[in-house]
C-alpha cells in the first residue's frame, strides 16, 4: 500500500505532448496508476532542458509522489539535482547513464539497424537519415543502428546522409522533405527519426509528385496510429509505447513502496519491431 499523507499524483513529464507516442506512453502509465488510486499530471518539457528544470522544481515544490520523465537534458545535470529532493524517478524512453535510477526503454541502436537492414535488402544502396535533434540519445542511438546495418551489409559508413532537424515534428519533416528533393543525386530511401518527421517528408514529396515507394522508399519510427493510416501506410519501427508507460509506472509505484531499495537501479530495455508497409517496398 502507499504511504499515507503523501501526495498522490505522478508527473508525467515528456519531450513533446503533440507527439502520439507520449500520449501512448501517458495512457499506459495512467491506468497503472490509477489502480494503485494515483493521478497522473502530464508535463511538457517541449524538448527544452530549461522547461525541464523549471516543472522538476514544480514537482518539488508539490511534493509530487514521483515523477516518469523523458528527460531534454541530454547532461543528466537537471536529474542529478533532482536526486537530491528524494522524490523517487524513473526515466522512459531514454537512459540517463549520470542519472542513476530506474528506466524504461527500447534498444533504439537495434531499432535503428531493423530500419538499415530493411532498406537495404529492398536493394537500396544509399540511405538519408533525417535525425532530429542528435544530442538526443534516441536519435544518436538510431543513427548508430544504420551505421550497424551498412556495416553488416560491407558497405561504407558514406552510404549514410545524416539531414539533423531541430524539431521531431511534422513541420521539421516537411522542411527536410525539401531538403532531400534539392539533394543531388535524389535519395531513393529515408529513415526519419520517428514517424512525425516521417509524416512531414511524406507531405512535402507529395506535393512534389514524387511517388512513395516507386521513387523515395520512406520508413519512420515509433509506429504511433497514424503511421499505418498515412496516404501511403507508413513503414516503421515500432516501439511499444503503451507498455513503456505501464512498466515505467509499476517501476515508480514500487520505489515509492516500503521495499523501494531492492529497485534502485532497475533497467528495463525493450525490443522494437519492424511494421513493413506500402511506404518502402516497391
Ligand atoms: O520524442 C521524440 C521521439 O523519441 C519519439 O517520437 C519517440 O521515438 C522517442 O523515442
Amino acid at each position: 500500500q502507499l504511504r499515507a499523507g503523501r501526495s498522490r499524483i505522478i508527473a508525467l513529464l515528456v519531450l513533446d505532448m503533440a507527439n502520439p507516442f507520449f500520449v501512448d506512453v501517458a495512457a499506459g502509465a495512467e491506468r497503472v496508476a490509477r489502480d494503485a488510486g494515483l493521478g497522473v499530471m502530464l508535463c511538457n518539457s517541449a524538448q527544452s532542458s530549461d522547461e525541464e528544470a523549471e516543472y522538476l522544481g514544480l514537482f518539488s515544490e508539490q511534493r509530487v509522489r514521483g515523477v516518469l520523465v523523458t528527460p531534454a537534458d541530454t547532461s543528466g545535470r537537471n536529474l542529478a539535482g533532482f536526486r537530491r529532493q528524494e522524490i523517487p524517478f524513473v526515466t522512459v524512453d531514454r537512459v540517463v547513464p549520470s542519472a542513476e535510477g530506474c528506466s524504461v526503454s527500447v534498444d533504439d541502436v537495434v531499432g535503428g539497424s531493423l530500419a538499415g537492414r530493411h532498406l537495404l535488402d529492398q536493394g537500396h544502396e544509399r540511405i538519408v537519415y533525417v535525425s532530429g535533434p542528435l544530442q538526443l540519445s534516441q536519435c544518436q542511438d538510431r543513427r548508430t543502428g544504420v551505421l550497424r546495418a551498412l556495416a553488416e551489409a560491407g558497405l561504407d559508413e558514406d552510404r549514410l546522409t545524416v539531414l539533423e532537424t531541430r524539431k521531431l515534428d511534422v513541420s521539421a519533416g516537411r522542411d527536410a522533405g525539401a531538403r532531400l528533393l534539392g539533394m543531388s543525386p535524389r535519395p531513393t530511401a529515408v529513415f526519419c527519426a520517428n514517424d512525425l518527421l516521417a509524416l512531414g517528408v511524406l507531405q512535402a514529396l507529395f506535393a512534389a509528385g514524387v511517388s512513395v515507394p516507386d521513387e523515395i522508399a520512406l520508413v519512420g519510427y515509433d509506429d504511433i496510429e497514424f503511421a499505418s493510416a498515412a496516404a501511403v501506410p507508413l513503414t516503421s519501427v515500432r516501439q511499444p509505447a503503451v507498455r513503456m508507460g505501464r512498466l515505467a509506472a509499476e517501476l515508480l509505484i514500487e520505489e515509492t513502496g516500503p521495499d523501494a531499495a531492492d529497485h534502485r537501479h532497475q533497467r528495463i530495455v525493450l525490443q522494437p519491431e519492424l511494421v513493413v508497409r506500402g511506404s518502402s517496398i516497391a
